[in-house]
């Protein structure tokens, strides 16, 4: 197996053991040892900056470059860059690359608000399609290649495409499909693969965006690949993204002090992915199909898996997203996600009214996924544990209309009214519910009685609905 090269390089750096007048404050790790926090100590060590010897992140020769080369035949593009400030500097970027103030761009409405981020910071204007809803599940699915290629026809003047893939609950839009047309219309497709930095690793999980023909790409890698919260990756391939102007916005949206340890992580990641990552994937998709066995044998627990491919638009799952539904029992997925935290010690990523969302990894083992199985069955058989079916009302979610644009609507002065009293009122707030994570209305949009109406639905059930300063929308902060 190759050996990471950026832990290895440190460890040399830290072997001279020079006396540091740099920064860091903490001088490799010494103040920690006066406090016998060894293990600071020890993670002081790696914790430099760009001394003689520690590459560049942003003109890399040396230790970062064979580390984003080696990533980047990992993942086949013909660039990866390494990400210290999240995915979200990444899909930030990416707009602003692909794109300039004024422009159009057509986005997926279930978008992460880093996208949203994007287009504030970038300018530009959203043209927003929404996915497949499957209101049995009350779960956002696939934007079908259609709905890109109407929104495209519409709008021929839009520079690109961006998509979540996949979103969330392991849900995969046909990708090549999208891919194809966007570039038939000359455009280009961004993809916020935030969920699937670990789709390289199997044959069994859907296609990765890259191999589908994506011009760029970001992952979260800390989601789904051992590396530490806040490292991401970014990837192109092709000719169509200019790569001077989108490493100018890497550099406007990243720190000039990047962490060592964000990028040793990101290289100890690729270490194990291209050392044992395909046996522990294979590993645990084993896993995981034994365990979804078991648990859909149990009557009124169900997680959903290959079986939704080509409703809603779904064109594949990734797996190791295990969405437990319990609507038929009616038990709610907020309070199992309690009683699994405090009585049976497993936190899950996720719950909602209806599902349970528990992301697995190759760092998961048989043993998690039997914990897992006995404690659902417990909770299951313990008659104490409280039942209530309710049902959530359908919604169009249709677009609302766009008054003012995104940025300008994030500066506009603001006043707080009575929501209730909020109709015809162009909104300077979010009001996103979960289920089913997409926004009723977003700044800059007019608001309508019918979602005033639909948000007491909601809120009257006790779904959770974000995005205002007054969490429980009594009032909500318009556009004077
Ligand atoms: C779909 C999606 N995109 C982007 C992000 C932002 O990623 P990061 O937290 O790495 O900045 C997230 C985080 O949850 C996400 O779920």
């Amino acid at each position: 197996m190759k050996k990471p090269v950026i832990v290895n390089e440190l460890k040399k750096l830290s072997k001279r053991n020079m006396v540091s007048f740099h920064v860091p404050g903490h001088k490799s790790g010494k103040i920690f040892e006066r406090y016998n926090l060894s293990n600071f100590h020890n993670i002081g060590k790696f914790d430099i900056t760009e001394i003689p010897g520690a590459d560049n992140l942003y003109a890399p020769e040396g230790m970062i470059k064979e580390a984003q080369e080696r990533a980047k035949e990992f993942y086949g593009g013909d660039y990866t860059f390494f990400l210290i400030n999240g995915t979200t500097c990444g899909v930030i970027s990416m707009i602003m690359a692909a794109t300039n103030p004024g422009d159009k761009i057509i986005v997926s409405r279930d978008c992460h608000k880093a996208i949203i981020s994007g287009m504030i910071l970038g300018g530009v204007m959203p043209i927003y399609i929404k996915p497949k809803i499957c209101y049995e599940l009350f779960l956002s699915m696939a934007i079908t290649p259609k709905t890109i290629e109407r929104a495209i026809k519409e709008n021929p003047d839009a520079k690109a495409v961006v998509i979540t893939y996949p979103n969330y609950y392991g849900v995969c839009s046909d990708i090549e499909k999208i891919a194809e047309i966007v570039h038939k219309y000359d455009k280009v497709l961004l993809v916020d693969e935030a969920h699937g930095a670990h789709l390289k690793l199997s044959e069994n999980l859907p296609i990765s965006a890259l191999d589908a023909g994506a011009d760029i790409v970001v992952h979260s890698t800390h989601k789904t690949l051992p590396s530490f919260t806040q490292s991401s990756m970014l990837h192109v391939k092709g000719k169509r993204i200019d790569i001077d102007k989108l490493k100018t916005m890497l550099s406007l949206t990243q720190s000039s002090s990047p962490s060592y340890l964000l990028m040793l992580s990101l290289d100890m990641a690729m270490t194990v992915a291209t050392g044992e990552g395909k046996y522990l994937m294979e590993k645990l998709i084993d896993n995981i199909e034994d365990f979804r066995k078991e648990i859909n044998k149990i009557e009124g627990l169900n997680i959903f898996s290959k079986e939704i491919k080509g409703k809603y638009g779904v064109k594949d799952i990734d797996i190791t997203k295990i969405t437990i539904n319990m609507k038929e029992i009616g038990i709610d997925g907020i309070k199992l996600e309690e009683i699994l935290r405090k009585k049976y010690n497993i936190q899950v990523e996720m719950a909602d009214m209806y599902n349970i969302l528990a992301v697995s990894s190759i760092a998961n083992d048989r043993n998690d996924f039997n914990r897992f199985a006995r404690a659902l069955e417990g909770i299951y058989n313990d008659k104490r544990v409280p039942h209530k079916k309710s049902e959530l009302p359908e919604f169009s979610f249709a677009i609302p209309k766009m008054e003012v644009l995104l940025r300008e609507a994030t500066y506009r002065k603001k006043k707080s009214i009575p929501f209730s009293k909020s109709s015809g009122k162009i909104s300077g707030e979010y009001i996103i519910p979960y289920p089913p994570g997409i926004p009723l209305i977003c700044p800059g949009e007019v608001i309508s009685q019918e979602i005033i109406e639909y948000v007491q639905i909601l809120k009257n059930i006790g779904i959770n609905i974000i995005g205002t300063c007054d969490e429980s929308i009594n009032t909500i902060n318009v556009i004077k």
